[in-house]
């Protein structure tokens, strides 16, 4: 069984017409966007926002267009993958270099799902390196700041050359460990000039449905 197809097609079920609709980026939101494409060409009439220009190009792909987020004043509903999630509904996302953007959306959305197999599920935030935006100005500098304070960055590379981001930013993947301090971590980066935005996504969701070779779970945050 495909996980990431189970919880891609399950996460439509809560799309409703009419709705403004951020649709996330990777592997699994993959999914998700093709089984909303088949909803759309039945008739289910939504608007939609990405979260990263490959998303576009795959919505687009498929015959869906895709709204800039000045053209809407509203998110309904977001839907989007993780890289690793914790119990208390703490993510860590970016794997796919798409965090800004992805966070932008999350925020902006009345309601947020997140979608994954049940390898992203974990005990404690670590064993995946948390990815952070930076500004290419002064980057050196920002990554010895980060390195200062204990964070192990390392900068994201994609085909030998630095990985360069929908909006024209770094990524550093800071290897942290199985377990890390999330709250002093968030702390410390967010005290770091230079640091556009970082992967931790702290109980942003409403809803999780995470596949399983039984199939799809539904997870609701009740702090959410
Ligand atoms: C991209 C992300 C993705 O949501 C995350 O990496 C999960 O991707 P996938 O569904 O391919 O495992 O944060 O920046």
């Amino acid at each position: 069984m495909n996980l990431k197809e189970v919880v891609g097609k399950k996460a439509v079920d809560y799309v409703k017409d009419g709705m403004i609709v951020g649709l996330g980026t990777g592997s699994t939101v993959f999914y998700f966007v093709h089984a909303l494409a088949d909803r759309v060409k039945e008739g289910l009439n939504v608007e939609m926002v990405s979260t990263s220009i490959q998303t576009v190009e795959l919505a687009k792909s498929l015959g869906l267009s895709i709204k800039e987020l000045e053209e809407i004043d509203h998110i309904d509903l977001a839907v989007d993958g993780v890289d690793e999630i914790d119990k208390d509904f703490n993510a860590i996302k970016g794997g796919g270099a798409a965090l800004f953007r992805e966070k932008i959306v999350a925020d902006i959305a009345r309601e947020v799902i997140w979608i994954y197999d049940e390898s992203k599920d974990v005990e404690k935030l670590g064993n995946f390196n948390l990815p952070v935006e930076i500004l290419p100005f002064g980057y050196s500098h920002t990554i010895r700041k980060m390195e200062e304070v204990g964070l192990k960055p390392v900068l994201r590379l994609k085909d030998g050359a630095t990985l360069i981001t929908d909006n024209n930013n770094y990524i550093v993947d800071l290897h942290l460990g199985y377990g890390f301090d999330i709250k002093a971590v968030k702390e410390k980066l967010e005290s770091i000039v230079g640091v556009v935005e970082h992967g931790l996504f702290l109980n942003m969701c409403k809803l999780c449905i995470k596949g399983t070779e039984q199939g799809a779970v539904i997870i609701e945050n009740p702090n959410n």
